[in-house]
């Protein structure tokens, strides 16, 4: 499928300038489709439904695995990428006299989890940017031999910023500490490799970049960790009912308690399979093609980008600093351009979808919003 096919799959494309899809993806309409077969099956098909409710959410595993270069053993479904993130914190030892290292660009759902007992004994490291961009050599500074493990978003909401999840990985291994990844920003915009990068822990969401639904998460557990105790089980964690003695699935299951949200599994497999059959080569190609294109006419126009001009710096987030970033995001809502604003930060998220007349739709609405067409 090439970009413009995959344009043809998204309704909101006729009226409107669609460009936040880091904050929640539109609907397809293959993704409609995906919702009233699963109505009509819950509808008419309620038991099969039931019996057979393990197939759809193994085929999402397998086709998530498949998109990022892991395998299905080693996804588990939960609902959001804060519910991952927590879930890999979980994982980790708290060493006595351990420390855990972020940067200054944190996401919440990164570092809450390693607040609460027994965790909390754990040092925070936070490595600050130097001119808008976290080194990889002030990472490496912060790691050390107590490190237990190394946590950041692989694309960083508020800046775009986005890290070399590999060199990351490397630094981490060699002082025995384990790299967790907050995905919700890259996966499905950027082409990855799980198992070549070497991460230990991966969560993202349905609902952004991989074009499902809210409610829908994913954490990716290298096959290394499927060893480890889950703070909890479930009866899809173990494969027996002996109340005796507890015995753990070998894959990611072990990490899941009860049923998935099938709903929600049943409107994310189009978003996967669209990105599967456009290849996330071309994804990443046409999304960096456009955020630089992006950039650039928001740069000539005085607008404070935060967001990194390298290519390998940064993904489908664009994030400026803009006093008047309300009143635009409003104003521009209202001609038809969806963008996002949380205080003085405006954000424009270009995806697959997207073409460069959005852009421009959307530099044009900055012009007119600037000479004074305030309605
Ligand atoms: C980096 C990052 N992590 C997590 C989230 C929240 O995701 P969820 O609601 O799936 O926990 C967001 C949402 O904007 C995000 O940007």
């Amino acid at each position: 499928m090439t970009p413009a096919d995959v344009r043809s799959l998204f309704p909101i494309l006729a009226e409107r300038a669609y460009l936040f899809s880091g904050g929640i993806a539109p609907a397809s309409s293959p993704m409609l489709t995906a919702i009233e077969h699963h109505l009509a099956a819950l509808t008419h098909n309620t038991g099969d439904l039931y019996v057979d409710f393990m197939d759809e959410p193994r085929a999402l595993r397998e086709r998530f695995a498949a998109l990022l270069g892991a395998d299905e053993d080693e996804i588990v479904i939960n609902d959001s990428t804060s519910a991952g993130s927590s879930l890999a914190v979980s994982l980790v030892e708290p060493t006595p006299g351990g420390n855990v290292v972020f940067d200054g660009f944190p996401y919440p759902s990164s570092v809450y989890p390693w607040m609460f007992p027994p965790r909390d004994i754990l040092e925070r490291r936070f490595v600050q940017p130097r001119d808008g961009l976290i080194h990889v050599e002030d990472m490496a500074r912060a790691i050390d031999d107590n490190t237990v493990a190394v946590s950041v978003s692989h694309v960083t909401p508020a800046q775009g910023f986005r890290h070399d999840i590999g060199a990351l990985a490397d630094m981490a291994h060699a002082h025995g500490a384990a790299l967790l990844v907050d995905g919700a920003q890259s996966a499905g915009a950027l082409n990855i490799d799980l198992h070549a990068s070497g991460v230990d822990f991966f969560a993202t969401t349905a609902m952004k970049w991989l074009l499902g639904a809210a409610g829908l998460g994913f954490l990716y557990v290298a096959k290394r960790h499927l060893d480890r105790q889950p703070p909890t089980a479930g009866w899809v964690s173990t494969s027996q009912t002996d109340m005796e003695r507890l015995r753990l699935q070998s894959s990611a299951e072990r990490f899941q308690l009860g049923m998935p949200n099938l709903m929600g599994v049943a409107a994310s497999l189009p978003g996967i399979d669209i990105l599967l059959e456009t290849g996330m080569d071309v994804v990443e190609t046409h999304v960096l093609d456009l955020t630089g294109y992006c950039i650039e006419g928001l740069r000539e126009r005085g607008i404070a980008v935060r967001t990194p001009s390298d290519p390998a710096k940064r993904g489908g987030v664009i994030a400026a600093e803009l006093p008047e970033a309300g009143e635009l995001q409003a104003f521009l809502t209202a001609r038809g351009v969806d963008t996002y604003n949380a205080g003085e930060l405006f954000r424009v998220d270009p995806h697959i979808f997207n073409n460069r007349a959005d852009i421009d739709r959307l530099l044009a609405g900055i012009d007119a919003f600037r000479s004074g067409a305030k309605k």
